[in-house]
């Protein structure tokens, strides 16, 4: 007997070990990592097209692409309306090719959930969803527009969209627990009201009016320090009333109604993230449009997971693991700044193709220790072995264990120039690092011909005491002791063989000065590769005119290298 018991609950525990989920998050220093297949892990991914994923032909003929680009995971959506195309019959024959191509292909898979909303509308459910209005509900505009936007306050659209997110996860616990394929969820896409701030249902007006939920005062209250900026001004325009309904509590206009809004896309996000969370624990996030170009609440899809709305979702949607931002807009590295926040770790699921996604993909694992950048229509890209992405994700996936051994300890950075924003000083004790644009050197036609200047980017790593890596494209580094920062003046300007301009003039300048204190020099630049553990192994020695005479390290623009620079002190 006491043998048959032992028997059972080894069984049950072989069991439960199969259904373990394959990538989980974990913190480290100030990082949050992904974790697949025991190891840290950056994805290095783009996302499918809307429409193609949407027949087996297409999935079998793009995912060879993508292994060709060096992605390591794809982004690809889930239709509502193709998996359960009549009420209560659902098929997963997509669902089963992806999963099937990407093994194929050496990909993991981020699905996206195009359920009951996608970019704010509600196209992807299914036929007998939208035809039965009465049961499914809309939400109304002010003036009692109804929209192609089912309305959240519906019991009837949740149950329906949870009942086909539920048996399509299902689906995805049996087909992947061998196999670990599926790495995260995204939740819907890109939620958000438009043309109002928030619906004007019935039963949205009745929630509007009613006293804003004591779990969303309480946590208010518990991290008024913590709060994002915007929302705690919000409240403190009020009072930081401790009730109220939701115009008493943070004032009567669109920015209160997006809050409003927000909170109740959070709660429904949040039921299916219990769903998720029981069915097949992967991590889970939901992706925003921007609240980009001076666009009020209602011009943009209001109230999906902004940053300057976290708390409310974080309290609404506690299971939900992070906000990612969709980024198509000007101004990215502002915009990757508003999202790597103490409570967010940052991972960007779109962003528009373009030659510029490869520096800006090293820039976001060194600046921010990203989990993860994702172009959007990845299948539209190159996958020439020269494209910057193809060249940039080759590098990227070969410093992963180094990158993911120093993420969160404080001892990188990200760089990233372009046209208008040339040059980024880093100090680092008594190290003055001067990292610029590859153009600022007058040595490339390109950079003075007026043909626009592709962005430069790169990583800078320190690895121990005048140590570093320095990796990416389209940059030069110059490293300076503090303390000779002023003897480095007068060296800018000397001419580019590294000679003084004119009769020595520049040098004169600066003839009174004294030099005090050590100085820095190059001791070698290698460039190399990284093997799997971490390891550098030596490819060539860039000296003379490839460091100046051992002035700077540079990578030129349209090569994307990794460098291993040893510093020196004399006096
Ligand atoms: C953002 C959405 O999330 C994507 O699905 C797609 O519609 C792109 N915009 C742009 O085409």
């Amino acid at each position: 007997m006491t043998k048959f018991i032992l028997f059972l609950i080894l069984n049950c525990l072989a069991i439960g070990h199969t259904l373990a989920q394959n990538s989980t998050l974990q913190k480290q220093g100030t990082a949050t990592q992904l974790v697949v297949d025991g190891a840290p892990f950056l994805i290095l991914g783009g996302e499918l097209g809307n429409s193609s994923a949407a027949c087996v032909q297409d999935i079998e003929h793009i995912f060879p692409k993508l292994e060709r680009m060096g992605l390591n995971t794809v982004l690809v959506p889930a239709y509502w309306d193709l998996i359960e195309p009549t009420e209560g019959s659902f098929d997963f024959t997509l669902t089963d090719k992806v999963l099937q191509q990407a093994r194929r292909n050496n990909l993991k898979v981020v699905f996206l959930w195009f359920g009951a909303w996608k970019n704010s509308m509600s196209c992807y459910a299914p036929l007998w969803f939208k035809e039965n209005y009465k049961r499914f509900p809309r939400a109304y505009t002010r003036n009692g527009k109804p929209l192609e936007i089912a309305s959240a306050f519906s019991e009837a659209v949740y149950e329906a969209d949870q009942r086909a997110f539920s048996k399509w996860m299902q689906h995805i616990a049996a087909a992947d627990k061998e196999e670990g394929t599926v790495i995260m969820i995204q939740i819907e896409n890109e939620i958000g009201m438009l043309e109002d701030a928030r619906d004007y249902s019935r039963e949205a007006n009745k929630a509007f009016n009613a006293p804003v939920p004591e779990e969303f005062m309480t946590y208010l209250q518990k991290n008024k320090k913590t709060l994002h900026p915007q929302m705690l001004k919000k409240w403190e325009s009020q009072g930081c009333k401790k009730q109220g309904n939701w115009q008493e509590v943070f004032g009567a206009d669109i920015y209160t109604d997006e809050i409003f809004m927000a909170w109740h896309y959070a709660k429904y996000v949040e039921r299916l993230a219990q769903t998720a969370r029981s069915i097949y624990n992967v991590p889970l996030y939901v992706n925003a449009a921007m609240n980009s170009r001076g666009r009020k609440p209602g011009e943009y899809p209001s109230a999906g997971p902004l940053a300057h709305l976290i708390d409310v979702w974080h309290c609404g949607a506690p299971s939900i693991d992070m906000l990612a931002p969709d980024l198509y807009d000007n101004g990215f590295i502002d915009w990757t700044a508003q999202y790597k926040l103490h409570n967010n770790p940052l991972f960007i699921p779109e962003i528009g193709l373009t030659d510029n996604n490869g520096v800006r993909a090293f820039y976001i694992f060194g600046e921010h220790d990203a989990i993860g950048i994702s172009p959007f229509s990845i299948e539209n890209g190159s996958d020439s072995p020269g494209s910057p992405l193809v060249q940039s994700y080759a590098k990227l996936k070969e410093l992963m264990p180094l990158l993911t051994k120093y993420q969160g300890k404080g001892v990188m950075k990200g760089l990233l120039f372009d046209g208008k924003n040339k040059e980024r000083i880093i100090t680092d004790d008594d190290l003055t690092i001067t990292a610029r644009h590859f153009f600022t050197l007058p040595w490339d036609p390109r950079a003075t011909d007026g043909s626009p200047w592709p962005e430069g980017g790169g990583i800078l790593l320190k690895l121990s005491e005048n140590e570093y890596i320095v990796a990416g494209n389209g940059i030069v580094l110059e490293f300076a002791k503090t303390s000779e920062k002023q003897a480095s003046e007068a060296r800018k300007l000397l001419g580019e063989d590294g000679f003084a301009l004119k009769n020595g003039q520049q040098a004169e300048a600066k003839h009174d000065d004294k030099f005090k204190g050590m100085r820095c020099g190059i001791g070698y630049v290698d460039e190399v590769e990284v093997d799997k553990e971490g390891k550098l192994r030596y490819i060539r020695r860039l000296n003379g005119d490839q460091d100046h005479q051992g002035r700077h390290v540079r990578i030129s623009v349209g090569d994307f290298k990794i460098l291993h620079v040893r510093l020196y002190e004399y006096r």
